[in-house]
């Protein structure tokens, strides 16, 4: 590894790498990740490198029985880990998947040459902490042709693609999104593990280091923002009406061309890049993903999009009316081996 712009210690780099990963996004905010700091790693002349792990424990065997939403966690969380990184002065190295005896390793992200790019970076990295998702109501804004494209570049970096939704698909979209929303209300066991995972006013729930905080779930009258938990109300929800709730804000798919683990991995890095760009420039962003949680709707999706591949996520981005508080993690102590 060449030497630092700053000053400091391999140790130091790996933990502001981990810190930095444990605030990324992650389904239901279950943090379905473990993180090893290696002063070496397996083969000659590799250095040092943050090992980032998936958690099997912290899954959601009913929304994501294949995994797909918990790599797509962990691949944010890599690139965090690496924007952390840059910051310190160095470029990174990925490692995707590196050792078939270890499926849960999904990633090795490494120091990897000195390097100066450092403005644009720290705001990234400063970004880290203050990235929200934003369920709450959106301005009527929609993001320029200028700042579309910079995401885009983001995006495809990852290995993904972005595409924004013209009326047509919009319309589609929201079509799929009721039908989604009201198959997830109707399922018992889909809205008890929602609920295992929204913190309420209960004893104790509020001190919890992980899922959703009752305060930081939507207010709007079209709950597309937010999760299919119990108080939900889906048999409110019309097309039209969440047509119109979308076409306040742009809305954009996620897609990779295949649909395996190192796809969604992909697909995660992409949406983390994406976020802090868009935190950066003071845009927000949330979920409008049920479609994609569910076989039938996800399948069609494409076609009703208009995009080529597997689409992953479907977010909305805007300009805030109003703050959202910060959602909990785990100590790091905690997540590191
Ligand atoms: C793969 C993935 C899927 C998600 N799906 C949804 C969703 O369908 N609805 C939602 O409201 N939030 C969704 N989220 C947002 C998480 O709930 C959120 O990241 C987590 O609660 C932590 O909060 P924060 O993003 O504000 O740090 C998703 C996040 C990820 C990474």
């Amino acid at each position: 590894m060449a030497t630092a712009t700053g000053s400091a210690t391999t140790t130091e780099l790996l933990e502001a790498m981990a810190e930095a990963a444990r605030s990324a996004p992650s389904v239901h905010n279950t943090q379905p990740w473990r993180f090893q700091m290696a002063m070496a790693g397996a083969r000659a002349g590799d250095g040092p490198g943050l090992l980032i792990f998936e958690d099997p424990h912290r899954s959601l065997p009913v929304l994501d029985p294949d995994g797909r939403l918990r790599a797509i966690s962990c691949g944010a969380a890599a690139a965090n880990a690496e924007v952390a990184c840059r910051a310190q002065g160095f470029s990174t190295a990925v490692d995707w998947l590196p050792d078939p005896n270890r499926p849960e390793l999904v990633a090795v992200v490494r120091p990897d040459r000195a390097h100066n790019e450092q403005t644009h970076v720290m705001s990234l990295a400063n970004a880290v902490p203050s990235r929200r998702t934003h369920r709450r109501i959106h301005r009527h804004a929609m993001l320029e042709p200028g700042e579309l494209e910079a995401l885009r570049r983001e995006v495809s970096t990852a290995g993904a693609a972005m595409t924004v939704l013209d009326d047509t698909a919009r319309r589609h979209l929201a079509v799929l999104l009721v039908r989604a929303m009201v198959a997830q209300s109707g399922s018992p066991e889909l809205v008890d593990e929602v609920d295992s995972w929204v913190r309420g006013y209960g004893p104790g729930e509020q001190e919890r280091q992980d899922g959703v905080p009752v305060a930081s779930l939507g207010t709007g009258p079209f709950p597309i923002d937010s999760l299919a938990h119990a108080a939900m109300d889906a048999d409110r929800l019309s097309a039209e009406d969440v047509e119109q709730a979308l076409s306040w804000s742009t809305t954009v798919a996620i897609s990779t061309v295949g649909d395996r683990r190192r796809d969604w991995l992909n697909a995660g890095r992409a949406l983390e890049r994406m976020w802090l760009h868009l935190t950066v420039a003071g845009f927000v962003l949330a979920f409008a993903d049920q479609a994609t949680q569910l076989e039938e709707t996800r399948r069609q999706l494409p076609e009703a999009l208009d995009v080529l591949g597997h689409v992953q996520m479907v977010v909305r981005l805007g300009r805030p009316l109003v703050e959202v508080p910060r959602t909990p993690r785990r100590p790091l102590s905690e997540m590191l081996r």
